[in-house]
């Protein structure tokens, strides 16, 4: 399955609508903290520059439910933007209406306007018809480059499709080949490893890896739930009742699916208090599991090494406190050391391989947390659908 593609569009003076994955993280003084889902739009935006296209981006930031937000406004994304292309990029204050139409208007060839974020307007996660068609009249084509949101069926995903022909921007063509290829293809052996906290969240996706994998390890808190279901003590860990005949299922599975053997606990969540490394199964009432031990580090490590693709995401315990981020870091650490092919994706994998220093070294990095989850689980992503080549 194949994605139309920008380079397939004749683009000159053309009015080009892109929707952008830009939803970055921000500190407490609204400035960038990491700003790898704008420099990945980049090559799209450059492309269209070069074409003299009229680049029209748009995008949202956070979860505004409709309001004007002052900390989720892209006057940021707006000036990093603009250093990177070396040129100016207009941000406007809105993201349609009169003065958007106007300023499109005074556009020349190669010009780029950021519109305001989108989800300002309720309409925009409604996917209502009446505001992507707004949003549609100012441009004459589409570009999506925001593989991130792509799980959404938004206005400005798949609405504005309706009313204007359309194309994947060069990073979503990537991410799309790369995760639909790994899942139909894998040079084997091919390991899936997943964390995380809720297996409610994870439960069709390590399904699909049973199937496609050769080995699947688990770990993070949803793995509480597989110790649970196979019989194991887990003390005051958190688990999800409602899923339990589902992890009772897939506890039966023993030849390719790896829950942890060791587990590191603690009677609090904190930093600074004391841990204690134990075998599954061992823990007691008044502890929580919040990392993998290092049997377990160890064997999911040489599983890791003989790995020819390996897709990881999901952290495997509590590792914003450094008592429980061993584990983590140690899957981080052996992941990027492997010579095949890995694929990490989703906030907190990637946050956990900066931690360890070795962020460059995956061969894939996936801008898109359920987006990602949701393209391998096998589901063609709403927001794709009218993208997709006949
Ligand atoms: C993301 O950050 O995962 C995407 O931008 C989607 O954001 P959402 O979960 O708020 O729709």
């Amino acid at each position: 399955m194949k994605l139309k593609t920008v380079k397939e569009m004749a683009l000159t003076g053309k009015r080009t609508l892109v929707r952008c994955e830009f939803n970055v993280p921000l500190d407490d003084s609204g400035a960038i903290t990491d700003d790898k889902r704008i420099t990945v739009c980049m090559p799209t935006i450059q492309y269209l520059v070069n074409q003299g296209a009229k680049v029209i981006l748009c995008a949202h930031l956070g979860r505004p439910k409709g309001k004007v937000i002052a900390g989720l406004k892209l006057d940021p994304v707006g000036v990093r933007i603009s250093e990177l292309l070396g040129k100016p990029v207009r941000k406007l204050d809105d993201c349609i209406g009169k003065d958007v139409r106007s300023a499109v208007e005074k556009m020349k060839n190669g010009d780029v306007v950021l519109l305001e974020n989108l989800r300002f307007h309720e309409e925009e996660k409604k996917g209502d018809r009446a505001f992507a068609k707004e949003l549609a009249s100012v441009a004459d084509v589409y570009v999506n480059e925001a593989f991130g949101a792509s799980h959404r069926a938004d206005a400005s995903m798949l609405g504005v499709t309706e009313f204007l022909p359309s194309a994947a921007g060069f990073r979503l063509q990537e991410e799309f080949d790369t995760l639909t290829h790994v899942i139909a293809d894998p040079v084997r052996p091919f390991v899936a490893i997943v964390g995380g906290a809720k297996i409610s969240d994870k439960i069709k996706v390590i399904k699909k890896f049973l199937e496609v994998a050769d080995h699947v390890l688990i770990g993070g808190a949803l793995a509480n739930n597989l110790l649970k279901a196979k019989g194991l003590a887990i003390g005051k860990s958190i688990f999800e009742a409602e899923m339990m005949d589902v992890a009772k299922e897939l506890a039966l599975v023993d030849t390719h699916f790896h829950i942890p053997v060791d587990v590191v606990t603690a009677k609090e969540i904190a930093s600074g208090v004391q841990t204690v490394t134990k075998a599954a199964g061992s823990v007691q009432d008044d502890e929580y599991i919040l990392d993998i031990g290092p049997d377990t580090i160890d064997m999911y490590g040489k599983i890791i090494a003989k790995a020819n693709t390996i897709v990881w995401g999901g952290p495997m315990g509590y590792f914003e406190i450094e008592e429980f981020a061993r584990g983590t870091r140690e899957i981080a650490r052996r992941v990027c050391a492997s010579a095949g092919t890995s694929i990490v994706g989703g906030g907190d994998s990637l946050d956990a391989l900066q931690r360890s220093g070795c962020a460059g070294q995956v061969s894939f990095a996936s801008t898109g947390g359920g987006a990602m989850l949701k393209l391998l689980e096998g589901e063609l992503l709403p927001a794709l659908k009218p993208l997709i080549k006949e």
